[in-house]
């Protein structure tokens, strides 16, 4: 029984096909950073214009890997937000055009609820309650996983997300984009140490996450000490970066794990690539005997395997799946199946 997803909720146009396990038949990412790079940051024009010009190209090439036709596919899944909403109605319209043409049911996904289910895409049972953190460009949100496709929103950021922080600062050092692996890569032979950056505080008891401070903070030390793309102390001063921001990422799961005391932890979307924050939240999990779920790298930042894993889950659930073409693409996070 296979399904085809497909991804388009940002600068990524992906495409999957999964066999129930999951298994992935095959699994195709085509991303746009070079289109991008020039910017800073995606623009979104741009983003739904290149979608458009791949889409049918990806999914044919996931198709030809899986060596299947798509009459042959037994369902459809898409991601319908949060994101951009031009990129996303590329990938809805695909999706629906294909579910209708082979009347085959059509399964809506959320994107932050994808990049949770990348962690039992290794088909390694996940303990639950599991406690996940969600670290993307867009997000950074804590969940709790009482039962499978369960989630309950403990904590979100009040303002930048991780992955938004890393790469608003090194779009204003002129490193590149996406920031955050050309930080990591910069930061590898730096001394975390050098740059003292006080944690964000939360007024309240709130698992809430916030990095505009820190990313004043950064704003001010490239100020005071005229920082630069060729200053010495750059990599020493961008190691203490990421150092904080993932201080600041395991001090709020830490508090949420203390509240909660759930089985696992999950850590997802695409900073979860970042090696620092890896190593620090596996030592985390060991030190609280919590099991870790850590999807390989190439699964953390966007894809459709999440996406098909996802909707193969679902379709197992639900009684009676539907061609749904009623479907509507969402910017914005509403996600709250608890
Ligand atoms: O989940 P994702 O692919 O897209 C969104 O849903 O936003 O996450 C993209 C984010 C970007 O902010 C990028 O800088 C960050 O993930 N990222 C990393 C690494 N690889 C990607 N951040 C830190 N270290 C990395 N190695
Ligand atoms: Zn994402």
């Amino acid at each position: 029984m296979p399904v085809l997803a497909i991804e388009t909720s940002c600068d990524e146009t992906a495409a999957a096909v999964l066999d129930p396990g999951p298994k992935i038949l095959s699994s195709i990412v085509l991303s746009q950073d070079k289109i991008h790079a020039p910017y800073g940051g995606v623009v979104p024009e741009l983003a739904s214009r290149r979608h458009l010009q791949s889409i049918g190209y990806v999914v044919g090439e996931a198709l030809r890997r899986a060596a299947l036709t798509p009459g042959q596919i037994d369902a459809f899944a898409v991601t319908q937000g949060p994101g951009l909403i031009g990129s996303l109605l590329v990938g809805l319209s695909f999706a629906k055009g294909l579910a209708y043409y082979f009347q085959k049911p059509l399964v809506g996904i959320d994107h932050l609820e994808a990049h949770m289910e990348a962690a039992f895409l290794a088909g390694q049972p996940v303990a639950l309650p599991a406690l996940a953190l969600v670290v993307s460009g867009g997000h950074t949100s804590l969940f709790l996983l009482k039962r499978r496709l369960r989630y309950r929103l403990l904590g979100r950021t009040r303002d930048d997300a991780a992955g938004e922080a890393l790469d608003k600062i090194a779009k204003y050092l002129g490193l590149g984009y996406p920031g955050g692996p050309v930080i990591q890569k910069l930061a590898a032979a730096g001394d975390p140490e050098k740059f003292r950056f006080a944690l964000p505080r939360m007024k309240d008891a709130s698992l809430d996450f916030s990095f505009s401070g820190l990313k004043t903070a950064a704003l001010r030390w490239i100020g005071e000490t005229g920082m630069s793309r060729r200053h010495r102390a750059l990599p020493d001063f961008l190691a203490s970066f990421e150092a904080a921001v993932v201080r600041a990422l395991i001090e709020t799961l830490g508090r949420g794990a203390e509240r909660i005391k759930p089985a696992s932890l999950i850590l997802c979307g695409g900073v979860a690539r970042n090696r620092r924050l890896r190593a620090a939240f596996e030592q985390f999990a060991r030190e609280g005997g919590c099991e870790a779920h850590l999807p390989p790298p190439e699964f953390c930042t966007d894809n459709a395997a999440m996406v098909g894993a996802l909707a193969l889950e679902r379709l197992r659930a639900s009684k009676r799946p539907r061609l749904d073409l009623d479907l509507d693409a969402y910017p914005r996070f509403i996600l709250a199946r608890a």
